[in-house]
């Protein structure tokens, strides 16, 4: 695959916050009007439980997968970012005071009859929000609330009426691509896709990523992951990355050589990396990043080159993949997952170059679980057994 240079590194490690511009516009009253609405909407929504499972199409674009939806009456269809990393889902909406370059047509609410904008104590009354990346790529709008549809099992469109979106007018940053028209955020936050599906939903997800081609993300009954070769392991929250589903990511083996987390500041019982779709590559904190890479100079013979891509990567001379050793991630509660070469090594650019797909990251940032390492493997979250289960799948079949 090819690597434009800064996209990778930077692209939603995210740190997610709201700011509503003044403290006057006091997000607290429209937090009550929107409860009072989702349950209302909710309560509609289970009677389409019976129906079957909802379910999204998705596409594999260069590093990203991105889901589609419709928003709106009549329907418009957008593909965004699948991201568990983040609670919003935004996209770019006319008129735009400052959008990225968007490939397809950006969404008109001034053409749908469903899409409301709460009022806010703000001047203006609207609800603005702001989103800013770790890369300080950021995404500035009003909140507003419209008409989600996808799929389900039973044929019957799962409609989620009364959605509260994002509408994007003020976005910047390499980060964002023009094939996507913006962000699902599949967090355990309250704004989530997921989160608003309602209760008859309870944070079920699953996904298998091919890396190539079209795909599916399921929710409800169709995203339970168990069976055979199925492994397991805990998820849990933290309140200082809201919404993030964390691991526990006990120890890393390079071939045969396993590098404990234990007696590191990496270390930790209740959660030290973050899993998230909408992260490319992996990140570890830069001590035990480097005890890593260590373990794979060990093994690899070839000549060490510089990144071609600038994110400091470990990267050889190589005309093949198969020089370096294979990585197990092993998570709490005996979840060993084998990696292919492929989920920990890339390729770049023109070829002839091969890296290690993990960044070292200053230990302050959060360490992530990214989309590439998760490579055919089915994934499945399930918010209220808080587990995070992984079947190791052939996902170019699975859904071909
Ligand atoms: C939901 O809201 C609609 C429109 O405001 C209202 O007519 C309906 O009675 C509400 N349903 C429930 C179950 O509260
Ligand atoms: C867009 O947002 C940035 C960052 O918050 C701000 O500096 C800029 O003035 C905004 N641009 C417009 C056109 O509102």
């Amino acid at each position: 695959m090819s690597l434009a240079t800064t996209m990778i590194a930077i692209f939603l490690q995210i740190i997610t916050y709201f700011l509503f511009t003044t403290t006057a516009s006091s997000p607290h009253g429209f937090t009550i009007d929107l409860i009072h609405r989702r349950s209302n909407a909710s309560s509609s929504r289970v009677s389409n439980t019976q129906a079957g499972s909802p379910y999204a199409d998705t596409v594999f674009d260069t590093y990203e997968y991105l889901m589609k939806l419709q928003i709106g009456t009549p329907p418009f269809e957008i593909e965004a970012i699948l991201d568990t990393g983040s609670e919003l889902i935004w996209t770019q909406c006319l008129p735009c005071l400052h959008c990225y370059d968007q490939k397809a047509p950006i969404f008109d609410p001034s053409k749908s009859s469903t899409f409301k904008e709460p009022r806010c104590k703000t001047p203006d009354q609207s609800c603005p929000y702001k989103i800013v990346y770790d890369d300080k790529s950021y995404t500035q709008g009003t909140l507003a609330t419209e008409t989600v549809t996808i799929h389900s099992t039973s044929g019957v469109p799962f409609v989620m009426p009364e959605t509260i979106i994002g509408c994007s007018r003020n976005n910047s940053g390499s980060g964002f691509r023009p094939s996507s028209s913006g962000i699902v955020g599949l967090s355990r936050g309250s704004l989530s896709l997921i989160s608003q599906m309602g209760g008859a939903y309870p944070g079920f997800i699953s996904y298998c990523f091919a890396g190539k081609g079209t795909s599916t993300i399921n929710f409800g009954a169709n995203a339970i992951v168990a069976g055979d070769g199925v492994v397991s392991t805990t998820m849990f929250a933290k309140t200082a990355k809201r919404g993030h589903y964390y691991l526990n990511l006990d120890a890393v083996s390079v071939g045969d050589t396993r590098i404990e987390t234990v007696g590191t500041p990496f270390h930790a019982l209740n959660g030290n990396i973050v899993i998230d779709s909408g992260t490319p590559l992996t990140y570890f904190p830069v001590s035990y990043c480097n005890r890593v890479r260590k373990a794979v100079k060990r093994v690899v013979t070839a000549n060490r080159v510089a990144d071609p891509s600038r994110n400091d990567m470990l990267c050889y001379y190589s005309n093949t993949i198969e020089i370096f050793p294979v990585i197990t991630m092993h998570f709490s509660g005996g979840a060993d997952l084998v990696l292919d070469k492929y989920n920990m090594y890339m390729e770049l650019n023109r070829g002839g170059v091969f890296c290690l797909a993990i960044i070292c990251n200053n230990p302050t940032q959060v360490a992530i679980f990214g989309n590439r390492a998760q490579n055919n493997f089915l994934v499945g979250y399930d918010s209220s057994s808080l587990l995070v289960s992984f079947s190791p799948t052939d996902c170019s079949a699975l859904w071909n």
